[in-house]
This record gives C-alpha cells, structure tokens and sequence, in this order.
C-alpha cells in the first residue's frame, strides 16, 4: 500500500525542476509553472508536460498545438512566483514582460532563454487532477548549464488554482 506521506516524501526528494510553459490559442495566451514535465523520447525527441485541470493553461492547451517551455534557472524566481502564483483567468501575466511572437504564435518570455517549442501529439487523460500532453520538441535553443529553479524553492507560494479545485470546464 502507498501511504499519503511515503508517496510525497519520495516526491520532495525528487524535487523537480520547473518550467513555465506557454500557450496561444487565437488572440488568447496563457502560461504556468509546471513541475510534472520530462523528455519522454531520445530518437525522436519527445517531450511531456502535464497540466492540472483546474488551470487556465490548461483550457487553452486543449485547443492549442504549440507550447513553450522554458527552464528555470535560480534567477528566475520573479517570474516563477508570477506564473505560479496567478491565474490567468483574471490577470495578463504577460503584461509588461519582453516577449518574443514566434512564427506560431507562441508567446517566448525573453528573460528565460534556455527554452524548447513543442508541437502537441496526443494528451492524456487518464482520470488523474492532470492531464498528460506528449509533445515533439520543434525547436530548441540555451545558454549553457544553468542551476534549474526546483520545487522547494517555491515552497512558500500558494498556487494560482490547487489541484483540488474542481475541473475547469472547457
Ligand atoms: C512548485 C509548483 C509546481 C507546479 N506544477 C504544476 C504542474 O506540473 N502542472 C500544472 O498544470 N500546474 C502546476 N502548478 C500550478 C500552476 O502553476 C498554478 O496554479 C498557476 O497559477 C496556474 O495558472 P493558470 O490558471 O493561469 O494556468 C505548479 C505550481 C507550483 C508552485
């Protein structure tokens, strides 16, 4: 049997890297930080991101087939408790950034440059609070090693939706 506590406990061990990844959908965009996310092939170079149902990204990225991913570095904690800490659903996270279109659409934040485009595969719903997004990585760029931003960096942040809240309804 796995115990609520054994099961976190290995989770806060592993302490994951984060990301914030972003979407566009029309003249919609949406990000969040995400802490579930893995290179999930070598050859191709696939990628997995899972988003939780109750976010705004979420919603969108139903629809949408680009996404962004960028690494956070410890520098980086401004933005994490930005992307983190609200929602979409009733704040532009985006206004005042320096940002960067690509040619799908895609909103890039400039000040994280160690970041991939994904074009979307399948998702994955396997009745879990996330879903599963598989991904094909379109392009990749960075600056070299960096000390990613992980989980317990973000331990005092309340996020912008707990993963209790209901699902949003698309
Ligand atoms: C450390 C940490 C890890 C998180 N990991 C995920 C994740 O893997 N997937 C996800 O969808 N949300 C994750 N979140 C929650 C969202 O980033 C957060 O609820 C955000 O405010 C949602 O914004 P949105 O409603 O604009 O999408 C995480 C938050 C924190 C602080």
């Amino acid at each position: 049997m796995v115990t609520e506590s054994a099961f976190n406990t290995l989770m806060a061990a592993v302490n994951s890297p984060l990301i914030v990844v972003t979407t566009a959908v029309d003249d919609e965009r949406g990000g969040c930080v995400v802490g579930f996310h893995s290179q999930s092939s070598i050859g191709p170079q696939h990628y997995s991101l899972w988003l939780s149902k109750a976010n705004h990204t979420y919603v969108l990225g139903l629809r949408a087939r680009h996404f962004a991913v960028h690494f956070l570095t410890s520098e980086d904690m401004e933005i994490a408790e930005l992307f983190g800490g609200r929602s979409g659903k009733d704040t532009d996270k985006f206004a005042g950034l320096d940002l960067d279109i690509d040619d799908t659409g895609l909103p890039l934040l400039r000040q994280c440059p160690n970041r991939m485009v994904l074009e979307r595969l399948a998702v994955l719903d396997d009745g879990g609070d996330h879903v599963c997004v598989t991904t094909r990585a379109v392009s990749a760029e960075g600056e070299g090693e960096f000390v990613p931003l992980r989980a317990v960096d973000l331990a005092h942040l309340d996020p912008g939706h707990s993963s209790e809240e209901r699902a949003i309804r698309p």
